[in-house]
């Protein structure tokens, strides 16, 4: 648990000290759970977010995509169901006044029981060597077996109670199995309370005529209410999907997590409009769409799993996460949600209007069932960020700090260095930087030892160093450096836009989900 922690730390200080994220109105000891990107954290967001409208928008031509407003007439928080079930469950704790989410505190309990199977796993792999079997090791073991009963035993009950609001019973399943608070390790909680995770602000100057307005809690409701907009002006065949990428509020009570938990972010979400009847299909095949999205940016597959959600939201017939093992935890990342037709029928019945879709081959009017995908930018900045950042012991016993970004969500993808001040050396790079800024960011270093400006770029990312030294000047060549294995290369100094544009290019990575 204590390296978990220092692991996070770690996240969170190289975050800060490379200039990715900082946190908000820090000089006035910052604001909770609201951060700001910095100069390279805007770099890595802006990827993300293309890498992620590519293959949705892009790559599907039955994809389109929407900039909806923040700001929402207020209907549309009363028929999505958000100003009345858009909850938490809160607890306070009566000794240090401190509020949690009830349900994080039961799965944060939960995680500890699945850390102790973890270990059983881990103890017996090391005993038994290559002979190891985890499924047949897990589904025998005693200890394992118990363990996993007694968690998806809370998991149910919390499920359940939830479910029929039952918050005595929330309660009850706290003090039953004995958790205590983080903070002070007191016992003492109050009851369970719902709390409205929405932000309220007015629309209007004046204070009698002033509206009462939320920042939107997800950008799915602008796609909702737009449906038969896009549908009508882009001639759209049902299956299609609307795609928007924009800022969402929540009134977090868990906000300690860094960038996971916070209360202003960025949410990437899809909707796709199917018939009713074919969810349980497209349900199946956006969660291995999505799945392979993350794959194909060469994370190891095993930080990933899915989740299928035994409480279901109020709008949905099937969901799941998309969880990813960050350092504080297997957390969920993305959500896959088969929404029914939920939100346009209650679209329809607040507001009075018509948002049905006439079939031209059935010659049938129906209202769409849809399938959501809806993942946090921040979330998946975060996923990419700490998976990347690793120690590494060097075949000379010293260690380097590299961020082994994918080289195509890399800020800048090319350090170009002159070996020395001097020689006409910094003006043959600049040269080389110039033409190579047409294409990609490029940054350029001349001071320190070039070992020393190496491990600079290897901390802050950058996947190609090109050094120019007294050959260059000769012959036109140059070395490249690769951040991930450390070789070098000598190639022609005309070479290395295309060599760089190989490795960066966002075709080049997608196409692994084919
Ligand atoms: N439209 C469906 C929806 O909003 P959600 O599970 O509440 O579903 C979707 O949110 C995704 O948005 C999550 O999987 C997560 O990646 C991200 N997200 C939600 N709340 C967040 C928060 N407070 N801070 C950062 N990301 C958040």
């Amino acid at each position: 648990m204590a390296k978990q922690e220092d692991n996070f730390k770690n996240v969170i200080s190289h975050a800060k000290e490379y200039g990715y994220v900082f946190q908000s109105s820090e000089i006035y000891d910052g604001l909770s759970a609201v951060y700001d990107y910095a100069q390279n954290g805007v770099e890595l967001k802006k990827n993300i977010r293309e890498y992620w409208w590519k293959a949705m928008v892009q790559m599907n031509d039955n994809i389109v995509g929407l900039d909806s407003a923040i700001f929402m007439h207020p209907t549309t928080w009363k028929a999505s169901g958000h100003v009345d079930a858009f909850n938490d469950p809160l607890i306070d704790n009566k000794d240090s006044k401190k509020r949690y989410r009830a349900d994080v505190l039961i799965e944060d309990h939960v995680a500890k029981i699945e850390a102790k199977i973890e270990k059983e796993v881990s103890k017996a792999a090391k005993r038994f060597g290559d002979d190891f079997d985890q499924e047949q090791f897990e589904a025998t073991n005693p200890r394992v077996l118990r363990y996993k009963e007694e968690s998806s035993a809370i998991v149910k009950r919390m499920a359940s109670s939830l479910e029929k609001e039952d918050l005595a019973d929330v309660k009850q399943l706290i003090e039953e199995l004995g958790i205590a608070c983080p903070l002070s390790g007191s016992k003492n909680w109050t009851d369970v309370k719902q709390f409205n995770l929405m932000f309220g602000t007015k629309l209007g100057a004046s204070a009698d005529s002033a509206m009462d307005l939320y920042l939107r809690p997800e950008t799915a409701q602008g796609i909702f209410v737009n449906f038969l907009n896009v549908q009508k002006t882009g001639r759209m065949k049902i299956p299609f999907g609307i795609a928007q990428v924009g800022k969402a509020f929540r009134n977090e009570i868990v906000a300690r997590q860094f960038i996971f938990r916070m209360r202003e972010f960025e949410q990437m979400e899809m909707q796709f409009f199917i018939q009713p009847g074919t969810q349980a299909e497209w349900y199946e095949t956006w969660k291995e769409k999505r799945m392979k999205w993350h794959l194909s940016l060469g994370i190891d597959a095993e930080n990933y799993r899915f989740h299928d959600h035994e409480k279901l939201a109020h709008y949905a017939d099937a969901a799941a996460d998309i969880e990813f093992k960050f350092p504080f935890g297997i957390k969920e990342l993305e959500g896959i949600h088969s929404r029914t037709d939920f939100d346009l029928r209650r679209h329809e019945e607040f507001s009075g209007k018509k948002l049905q879709y006439f079939d031209p081959e059935t010659q049938e009017n129906y209202v769409p069932y849809v399938i959501e995908t809806s993942i946090g930018l921040d979330r998946m900045f975060l996923a990419v960020f700490s998976n990347s950042l690793q120690e590494e012991t060097l075949e000379n016993g010293s260690t380097r700090t590299v961020l082994k970004l994918p080289a195509v969500l890399a800020p800048t993808k090319v350090a170009v260095l002159p070996l020395v001040k001097k020689d006409g050396l910094p003006e043959l790079a600049n040269r080389l930087l110039e033409e190579l800024q047409w294409d990609f960011n490029v940054t350029y270093d001349e001071k320190d030892a070039v070992g020393r400006r190496y491990r600079r770029q290897d901390a802050v990312g950058t996947p190609f160093c090109v050094t120019v030294d007294h050959q260059s000047l000769e012959d036109q060549t140059v070395t490249l450096r690769y951040r991930d294995s450390m070789e070098q290369i000598r190639i022609p100094m005309s070479e290395v836009a295309a060599k760089v544009a190989q490795e960066v290019d966002m075709k080049y990575w997608l196409q692994k989900m084919k």
